[in-house]
């Protein structure tokens, strides 16, 4: 379909339900706002509204009410938040939506009703079914699936001979015989937005369950001469929702292996997608190689022929050309291009590591900047310092920036060689190529070009093994050696 051609399919409104409780996920949080990928579950109802370009969209909520608003607003502001009253049933929530939107304009033409519980669905299945509904004029057009167990569904009623679509026979309603049919409503339609409003006004909560259904539109509208149609999708997992927690991780799993495999199209290397996880707002350049166990959350970005694994958990972190980062779990850290990380490496936020730099095994980084070409090699921790380039910190250096109550910087210049195990006591300054001892400590300012040495002299006490572990292999070896 060009783009053209989803213009014109562009419909009126889309009202998102978001009313239900939830109440099999046992959880204190809504559930729709558990995610998925990285985004809420209702985000990913959003994002696949917006998608189609509609002039208005509204999301009813009733369960957890504030919460889920002040959630929605905040990933949409133009979205028009409706309250359910008592009354249940998506019948019920859909009229609360027109009701609210007719308020503000008359709705005319195409609303499209989805549930924010619903998450692999797509804006390409959407625009499908609203170009069906529309180009063969019909009343209401609903989306399908077959599946093997419909248990719960409600069931799609089609005439014998000529398979129209009838109705929708809920699963607590149907028959034995309904009970057999494999076709399910996903609750995902097109409607005319005058027939929707009309057939609304008839809909009662007699029924099994006491709700006003809006499956009982698509009856209503045939009844008063409507054309009701079924768009049918081979794609399960595009209507399936989450109920629980388990249903919730087999959608994730399927929404990565979604996303890990339009990577793998898009020019990126992955080892093991099985054990890859990429949230859908992550961005990745071609040639990009994820090795196995790799974990990309939030804005992370690598890229071009930067090798990211195995094992790491990177939250906003941003990776440049050809950068290495392995066994490493980090947040809100940009790692300049051509740079090493890990193994084994912690980078809090606010770290900044310049091209070719490189921070090592054992080593934990926070509020840090690390000039070009420098170097943090091995086993030590970094925070609220300043680096420049080329310098190189020598194994088991630490900044020592917290005194129990203020953090303080420290600044250390460009081509600095430190010795082990040097502490750095902020605040404290050391200037451009200055050398530091091994264990020095760095209390004061260190000039530029200076030598550091924390002196403390050292005596050997001869023959102390002999006197104070008589007996030991210490001693035994001592007496062989003399
Ligand atoms: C509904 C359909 C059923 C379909 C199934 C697909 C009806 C009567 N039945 O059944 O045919 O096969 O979805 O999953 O529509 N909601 C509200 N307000 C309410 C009740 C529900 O906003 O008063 C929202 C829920 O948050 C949820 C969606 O509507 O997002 C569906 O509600 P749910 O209770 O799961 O409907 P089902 O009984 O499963
Ligand atoms: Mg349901």
């Amino acid at each position: 379909m060009s783009p053209q051609d989803t213009n014109s399919f562009n419909p009126a409104a889309v009202i998102v339900l978001a009313a239900g409780a939830g109440t099999r996920m046992k959880s204190r949080l809504p559930k729709i706002l558990h995610p998925i990928g990285g985004i809420s579950m209702v985000g990913h109802a959003l994002a696949a509204a917006r998608g189609l370009n509609p002039e208005r969209l509204a999301v009813v909520v009733r369960f957890e009410r504030d919460q889920v608003a002040a959630h929605i607003a905040e990933l949409d502001g133009t979205a028009l938040i409706v309250d359910q009253d008592e009354i249940p049933g998506t019948g019920r929530a859909v009229q609360a939506a027109l009701a609210a939107l007719d308020a503000e304009g008359e709705v005319e033409g195409t609303v499209v009703v989805t549930y924010g519980d619903v998450p692999l669905l797509t804006t390409g299945l959407l625009e499908e079914l609203t170009a069906t509904h529309q180009t063969d004029n019909n009343a209401v057009t609903v989306l399908t699936a077959v599946l093997d167990d419909a248990t719960g569904y409600g069931r799609i009623l089609r005439h014998d001979a000529d398979g129209t679509v009838l109705g929708i026979r809920e699963h607590k309603d149907a028959s034995d015989d309904e009970r057999e049919i494999g076709e399910i409503n996903s609750g995902i339609y097109a409607f005319d937005a005058k027939v929707l409003r009309e057939a609304l006004k008839k809909v009662t909560t007699d029924n099994t369950q006491g709700e006003m259904y809006l499956t009982d539109v698509l009856g209503l509208a045939r009844h008063d001469g409507g054309r009701v149609a079924a768009v049918a999708t081979t794609d399960r997992w595009q209507v399936e929702g989450a109920n629980d927690r388990v249903q919730l991780a087999t959608l994730g799993a399927e929404h990565n292996r979604r996303t890990v495999e339009s990577w793998m199209r898009r020019g990126v290397t992955v080892i093991d997608p099985a054990t890859t996880w990429i949230d859908s707002t992550v961005v990745l350049d071609e040639d990009v190689t994820l090795l196995p166990g790799t974990q990309l959350h939030g804005k992370t970005t690598v890229a071009r022929d930067a090798v990211v694994g195995p094992d790491s958990t990177l939250t906003d972190v941003q990776i440049g050309e050809k950068a290495e980062v392995t066994r490493t779990h980090g947040s809100g850290a940009v790692i300049g291009a051509g740079a090493h990380v890990g193994p084994f490496t912690y980078l809090r936020p606010g770290t900044v590591l310049g091209a070719d730099g490189k921070i090592g095994a054992f080593y934990e980084t926070k509020n840090v900047t690390i000039g070009r070409g420098s170097k943090l090699s091995h086993l030590g921790y970094a925070g609220d310092a300043e680096i420049g380039e080329d310098t190189n910190i020598g194994c088991g250096n630490i900044t020592a920036n917290y005194d129990g109550v203020n953090k303080h910087r420290t600044v250390i210049g460009s081509g600095v060689r430190t010795g082990s195990h040097t502490v750095f006591v902020a605040p404290v300054t050391v200037g451009d190529g200055a050398f530091t001892g091994a264990g020095a400590i760095v209390r004061k300012d260190v000039p530029a070009g200076a030598l550091t040495l924390t002196v403390a002299p050292q005596r050997n006490a001869e023959g102390w093994t002999a006197a104070h572990r008589p007996g030991s292999i210490s001693a035994a070896a001592a007496a062989k050696s003399n």
